[in-house]
């Protein structure tokens, strides 16, 4: 179920005092998450669903929500009370079809969507009822959670976090790992799925995308600074398709 909230979350949503919570978290790159934001509210808020179903089809969407759950079964978490957290969860598309995956493996399961862009949780919110959407910035998750404990009661702690699609948005990966091992339980798992390296600058304009995707490598030695155990795979197959242009998909696995 999604949490008590002190007002009503539409509320919360729509009248989020952003220059207060900027002053309160640490970002260095105020002005790109204000862009981000921006972006998004704009170009993809209401078009967002469909947007990933176009750059994956439905076939290769359940395999990557898959590949996630199975991250999860196959970590070291022990199961019984499990929080999870979609970071950078946008409206909610992937989050909503890994909770009801997880949810087979560990029924009493609490599901977090933290967002930049309220539009895009605002979406999320009038689709699906049982996720508690958190305004919050990847750089900050402790000081995100920190500011919104004011309207609802939130976890200090998650056992599971993943990220999809959202760190070639993020300017500095190792400032969000770091922030990430915060507020991960001990043995707690951190999965992301992005980018690989592609050439396509022009997704810059096109998408708001701050990094053309990563060299997996780049990304496991910026994770062995931060957590225990890193694992990366690529899935052949798997590719954000856009217009022709397709980039592949790596998955990171980090356990704090
Ligand atoms: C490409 S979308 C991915 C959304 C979702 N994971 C999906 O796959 O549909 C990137 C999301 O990251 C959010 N975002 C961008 N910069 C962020 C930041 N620094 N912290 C948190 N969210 C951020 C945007 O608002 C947007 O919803």
């Amino acid at each position: 179920m999604a949490l008590e909230m002190r007002l009503p979350v539409e509320e919360y949503l729509e009248n989020f005092d952003f220059k207060s919570f900027l002053r309160s978290v640490k970002v260095r790159d105020e002005r790109l998450i204000l862009d981000q934001i921006r972006y998004f509210t704009v170009k993809e808020a209401v078009e967002r669903d469909r947007i990933v179903e176009s750059y994956f089809g439905s076939e290769k969407i359940s395999e990557i929500v898959d590949i996630l759950v199975n991250k999860f079964k196959f970590s070291p978490i022990k199961h019984g009370k499990i929080r999870t957290l979609d970071l950078g969860s946008g409206t909610g598309f992937f989050t909503v079809r890994v909770a009801e995956k997880l949810r087979k493996l560990a029924p009493d399961l609490e599901v977090y969507a933290m967002d930049a862009t309220p539009s895009m949780l605002k979406v999320l919110v009038n689709k699906y009822k049982n996720v508690t959407p958190i305004i919050g910035v990847a750089e900050d998750v402790r000081g995100s959670l920190n500011f919104s404990s004011g309207f609802m009661d939130l976890p200090s702690e998650f056992e599971f976090i993943f990220s999809i699609l959202t760190l070639h948005h993020c300017l500095n990966v190792a400032n969000v790992f770091r922030s990430v091992n915060e507020v991960l339980g001990s043995n707690g798992l951190f999965v992301v799925a992005d980018l690989c390296k592609h050439e396509f600058e022009e997704f810059k304009l096109e998408m708001g995308d701050v990094h053309l995707g990563f060299n997996p490598e780049e990304i496991r030695e910026i994770a062995k600074e931060t957590f225990s155990e890193v694992k990366i795979e690529i899935e052949p197959g798997i590719k954000c398709e856009c217009s022709g242009r397709g980039a592949e998909i790596f998955f990171a696995s980090m356990i704090k």
